[in-house]
């Protein structure tokens, strides 16, 4: 008489390596391979989530482009105006002073400034600056800088972006080299 197999005893032949078992146990290099790699993938999608918000929360920091600007006939700025010049991410101030430029762009993160009541607001951190660039609420530690203006012969206005000049308006000087 032979002896009877019990329940427990599998005639299966062994699994091959790397595969489950029929009782559920992975190959364990496999298993740390496994997750290694996932967690590489992992980590590479959170660091490409992040550079992507610190880009939003910091879209610009520069002004970009040419350091120095035509900004148009300075007979367009009329006085008591506050012009938005998006190609030159400027502000021009025309008061009873006469004309200033200053950044468009938050001291904070390099945010772009909007028009909100009298003044301008940040909407990336709530900051609040006034009509001339002066830092009213938030984050920001810096009023807007800004830039020397000139007036060519033709009585074209003409920023610097190179040439930071003290806060204010004033009577743009004639342009190096300008006739007349
Ligand atoms: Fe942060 Fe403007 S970028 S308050």
């Amino acid at each position: 008489m032979g002896k009877k197999k019990s329940a427990s005893q599998s005639t299966a032949p062994p699994a091959p390596p790397g595969e489950r078992t029929p009782a559920g146990d992975p190959d364990p290099g496999r298993r740390s391979l496994l997750h290694t790699g996932g967690r590489i993938a992992l980590g590479g999608c959170g660091l490409l989530l992040g550079a992507g918000a610190l880009r939003t929360a910091w879209p610009d920091l520069g002004q970009g482009g040419p350091a120095r600007l035509s900004l148009g006939p300075r007979s367009d700025f009329h006085r008591g105006s506050l012009t938005y010049l998006p190609a030159a991410r400027l502000f021009l101030l025309h008061d009873a002073e006469g004309l200033g430029a200053f950044s468009s762009r938050c001291t904070h993160l390099g945010c772009a400034l909007r028009r909100s009541g009298e003044g301008l607001a940040c909407p990336c951190h709530g900051a609040r600056f006034d009509a001339k660039g002066r830092v009213l609420s938030g984050p920001p530690r810096r009023p807007l800088p800004w830039f020397a203006l000139e007036v060519d012969g033709e009585g074209v206005l003409w920023v610097d972006l190179r040439r930071e000049v003290a806060a204010g308006t004033s009577e743009p000087a004639l342009a190096e080299g300008a006739a007349g």
